[in-house]
């Protein structure tokens, strides 16, 4: 749409949806595409998904919105739902994963504020690379120059420690961190997992330090990988872990979850007014629910490893370098380049799909995409992979 009057804040393919069915997402003349992004691993139950349709119509026939002033039933069953699957002390539920992080930030330098008693308990380790939102808080903790430059000076007291590298953590942790933030595996920084021992010692120096570990699991959280909380596949469990995008599976929607240690906001203290509202919660409770059934998320790791090893088969016999990373439904495959040309020859075979990091092509489908479509979708990356051999 180039009449479009929004502001430019990121550059968009010259392709107008107006629907979605499932694993596919059609345009405003009616083209259809194979949709490996879930808008940014959002749509985990797939687009247009019935479950999620009637559980909103019929939200909508009770109430829309209704301030935090009063309690709402299914508001508080996606609460408790999320509070006892979690093993943690209580959530707060807001709208975005931003809002997510920012609330948990808050809750770290209320933390470093009561543990400390002059008030220099504020810093904030995270890693770089990391992705964790576009608010001045989650900008600062982010660990990419390119998103924070225009925007010094961000909060102080936030540094970036490399992934993975336990001497450099053990470095920058001190006892003026009040939080450690680590995205379990880094999404927009390329597909990079942590390993169990780097989440291992992070947790250990957290204790060390009397800081609080927050995970945030915006992307690689509610089933994306195979397990509702990522921290279950790691086995370390964080104080605080955000959680957004497949939370809602497509309705806007975001929470932290922290234990007892961690919740310490008073009234006062935090609130919002969309947040917790009852449209998005309805939604919510329904995708959760069936993201729950048996099998659901061994499921997702199987497909996972049928993606991988298809990939594999496929790709064999081509002149290709690649590495395969992730767990479940969050894959990249590291191609060493600039993946924008291999985005752009997918795009037109059919196959909507994106990059991560300066060189992977990130896979990313709805959690309910069948073994048939991720042949389908391996088809047009190889086919594109030939065609820009040519
Ligand atoms: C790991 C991670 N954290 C935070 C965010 C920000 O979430 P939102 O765009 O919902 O504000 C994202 C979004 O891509 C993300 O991937």
């Amino acid at each position: 749409m180039n009449n479009d009057k929004q502001m430019y804040t990121g550059k968009r393919f010259d392709i107008t949806i107006e629907k979605g069915k499932g694993t596919y997402v059609y345009d405003v003349d009616g083209t259809e595409y194979l949709d490996f992004t879930a808008g940014y691993a959002v749509n985990a139950l797939g687009h247009c998904n019935e479950i999620m349709i009637n559980a909103l119509e019929e939200q909508s026939r009770k109430i829309f919105h209704i301030s935090d002033i009063v309690w709402n039933p299914i508001q508080t069953k996606l609460a408790n739902f999320l509070v006892e699957k979690s093993g943690m002390d209580a959530i707060f539920i807001g709208n975005s994963g931003t809002e997510a992080i920012e609330g948990a930030i808050k809750l770290a330098k209320k933390y470093g504020n009561t543990v400390s008693a002059n008030q220099d308990k504020y810093e904030i380790v995270s890693m770089v690379n990391a992705f964790h939102g576009r608010a001045v808080g989650s900008t600062s903790i982010t660990g990419k120059e390119k998103y924070k430059k225009a925007f010094q000076p961000l909060l102080p007291g936030s540094k970036n420690s490399p992934i993975n590298d336990i001497g450099a953590l053990e470095e920058a942790m001190n006892e003026k961190v009040c939080a450690l933030v680590i995205e379990p595996i880094q999404g927009e920084g390329g597909i990079v997992s942590s390993t169990p021992e780097f989440l291992k010692a992070a947790r250990a120096l957290c204790d060390k330090y009397d800081a609080l570990l927050i995970f945030d699991e915006i992307q690689c959280g509610m089933g994306r990988i195979g397990e509702l909380f990522a921290y279950d596949f790691f086995g370390v469990k964080p104080d605080i872990v955000c959680i957004a995008k497949g939370l809602g599976g497509g309705f806007p929607i975001g929470a932290f979850l922290s234990n007892e240690k961690a919740n310490l906001f008073q009234p006062g203290d935090h609130g919002t007014t969309f947040g917790g509202n009852p449209l998005a919660c309805a939604v919510s409770y329904a995708v959760m629910q069936e993201i729950s059934k048996e099998g659901f998320l061994e499921g997702v790791k199987e497909k996972g490893e049928y993606f991988k090893k298809k990939f594999a088969e496929k790709a064999d016999g081509i002149d290709f370098e690649y590495e395969i990373r992730g767990e479940g439904l969050l894959l990249g495959i590291d191609i060493g380049k600039s993946p924008a040309e291999l985005v752009n020859q997918c795009i037109k075979n059919g196959l909507l799909i994106i990059g991560a990091g300066e060189t992977v092509l990130r896979v990313i489908p709805p959690l309910t995409v069948s073994k048939e479509e991720l042949d389908k979708g391996i088809d047009i990356i190889i086919k594109s992979i030939k065609e820009l051999e040519k």
